[in-house]
């Protein structure tokens, strides 16, 4: 963490965020800023490291994840390679400093993540309607159900989950109720190409 938090990528961060002129912005307190380094400035996403966009995540959301990463839920299984980078970093903050990153997560903006899958938008469509009973016609989430809004993270986060929901290296751990849930419901999207039609239509809610 340490070594993440001098040099070159903390000079970078600096300079972006002062091209950023608006004021208002919120700056990450300096405890958290090592979040922008991996997920970008006002946590735009960064597909280089596969970071996913978080601007304007909700907050209950954004707990969730991170004590599933902390307590082990999320993020060790041996197949995936991009929880693993994030679930040390959720287990180095205390339950207090998991409440208040999520405060600074949900305050940040980004212009909405440009769509960089090439799927069949009309056919996700169709595929969309079981999802919507969960997340909602308009991708907006449900927290009742524990279901997030899947217009925040970037499509190539959205299409990483499914896989790893499909092949079990997120959403088999015993305590990960919601995560089963998710699981359960992804067996319906046979291959890839459901997999990219229906984050394709996704990408479409956003802007709305
Ligand atoms: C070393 C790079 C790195 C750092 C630093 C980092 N993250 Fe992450 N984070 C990732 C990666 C990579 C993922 C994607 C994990 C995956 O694909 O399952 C991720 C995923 C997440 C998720 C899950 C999002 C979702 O939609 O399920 C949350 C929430 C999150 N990070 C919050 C944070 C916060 C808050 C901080 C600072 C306290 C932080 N991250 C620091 C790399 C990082
Ligand atoms: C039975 C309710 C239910 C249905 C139906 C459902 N989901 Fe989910 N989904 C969830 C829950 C609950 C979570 C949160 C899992 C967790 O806490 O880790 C989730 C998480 C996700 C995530 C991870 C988002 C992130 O930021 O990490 C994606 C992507 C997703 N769902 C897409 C879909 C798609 C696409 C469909 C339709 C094929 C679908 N879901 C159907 C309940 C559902």
């Amino acid at each position: 963490m340490r070594r993440l938090m001098s040099g070159l990528p903390v000079a970078l961060l600096w300079l972006s965020l002062n091209a950023f002129a608006a004021d208002e912005l919120p700056v990450a307190a300096e405890e958290f800023v090592y979040c922008t380094v991996c997920h970008g400035v006002q946590l735009m996403g960064n597909q280089i490291i596969k970071a996913p966009r978080l601007s304007g995540m909700e907050p209950w959301y954004v707990e969730k994840q991170l004590h599933n990463f902390k307590k082990e839920i999320r993020g060790l299984h041996g197949d995936d390679a991009f929880g693993y980078e994030m679930q040390p970093m959720a287990a180095a903050l205390t339950d207090e400093q998991i409440g208040e990153v999520a405060v600074f997560v949900n305050a940040t903006r980004s212009r909405p993540a440009t769509p960089t899958i090439g799927g069949d938008a009309e056919k996700g469509k169709a595929l969309y309607t079981t999802c919507a009973a969960c997340h909602g016609s308009n991708g907006e989430g449900n927290e009742a159900l524990g279901s997030p809004d899947l217009r925040i993270a970037n499509d190539w986060y959205l299409v990483t989950q499914l896989n790893n929901f499909r092949s079990g290296s997120r959403g088999s751990h015993p305590a990960d109720i919601n995560g089963m849930q998710m699981r359960a419901s992804v067996q319906l999207l046979n291959d890839d190409e459901a997999i990219r039609d229906v984050v394709s239509y996704i990408t479409t809610l956003r802007n709305q």
